[in-house]
């Protein structure tokens, strides 16, 4: 009865990654129970969320290596697996489930870096920019319902917010990845996209340094200016503070990332006996809405909502 905090079901984005085939699973080894799943069996897996009170998914796409490019131009083809798994999701489901789909290049370039490089292999501002607006626009005909860019670049939300408008996609809504830290819990992810082994050097000029908190604030005031709808801090458990923070300070919905590397812990950790699996879950789910975040995307959330009842 006193209880400050409630999580449910419809506080949960589900993260899920998609392939080529029909009929395929393909089991990622660094993430234990998660895989990727290909248009036929992603829109099964989706009503199984819509079942179980999920409001929204969120799509990455496994590129096969024929596809990826130093341009990441698979990024702006209609046909691509993104489009392809968001369309068979609306017309299997429509408004019943929100698809927010990623914005950057890394599941789509040859050298595993968010935008296009240079010589001395620097992502380039502004260049990546312009590519990830088209990406955007591609995302949004294919009937995305949030375009949530987790690149990194500057100005990329006033970019994608005056092309969705001028295109007619004014209702399309952007959930930004303001403070996005270079991390290490990234690393599943890299292989679930197929980008790990791909990557030269890091992201850290583009990417936040996991000292900071000030800069956070600053990352999010930016991209609210430039017309975000709501923004996303990342990863989640270790930087609870951020969440608060952007929270107490700007009167948005904030979300927190739980990401691989974390799900990855708590999948370690309830294997070798360090806690109930369970329980582990759905601590750290409300301890995100106790630090003030309206959702989380987590890849326990089928399981979680599943605990929680819809
Ligand atoms: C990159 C992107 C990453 C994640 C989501 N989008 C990885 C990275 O920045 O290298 C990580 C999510 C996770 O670890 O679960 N655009």
């Amino acid at each position: 009865m006193v209880r400050e905090t409630q999580l449910s079901p419809a506080n949960l984005i589900w993260p899920l990654f998609v392939c080529d085939g029909s009929g395929t699973e393909e089991a990622i080894s660094s993430l234990p129970g998660v895989s990727r799943w290909s248009v036929d069996r992603l829109v099964e897996r989706a009503k199984e969320a819509v079942a179980a009170g999920i409001p929204c998914l969120a799509l990455f796409p496994y590129t096969q290596p024929d596809r990826r490019s130093a341009d990441g131009a698979e990024a702006l083809n209609p046909d691509n697996l993104m489009c392809r798994a968001t369309s068979a999701i609306k017309q299997a489901l429509g408004d019943d489930i929100g698809i927010l789909t990623d914005v950057a290049l890394d599941p789509y370039t040859s050298h595993g870096q968010d935008g296009l490089i240079d010589d001395a292999g620097y992502v380039l501002n502004d260049e990546t920019v312009e590519v990830l607006v088209g990406q955007a626009l591609n995302q949004a005909r294919a009937g995305a319902d949030i375009i949530a860019p987790s690149d990194m670049m500057d100005g990329r939300i006033g970019a994608i917010r005056q092309a969705l408008e001028s295109e007619g996609f004014g209702h399309v809504q952007i959930m930004s990845y303001a403070a996005k830290y270079a991390s290490a819990f990234y690393g599943p992810f890299r292989d679930a996209v197929g980008s790990r082994g791909l990557l030269k050097g890091d992201k850290k000029t583009y990417q936040m340094d996991p000292a900071n908190s000030e800069e956070a604030l600053r990352e999010v005031a930016q991209d609210l200016a430039e017309g975000a709808d709501s923004v996303m801090v990342k990863p989640g458990l270790p930087y609870l503070d951020i969440v608060r923070a952007v929270k107490d300070n700007f009167a948005v919905p904030v979300y927190a990332y739980q990401v691989s590397g974390e799900y990855a812990m708590i999948e370690a950790a309830a294997a070798a006996g360090a806690g109930d699996r369970d329980a582990l879950v759905l601590e750290t789910l409300l301890a995100f809405r106790r630090a003030g975040a309206s959702g989380v995307l987590s890849y326990h959330a089928l399981h979680a909502a599943r605990l929680l009842g819809a």
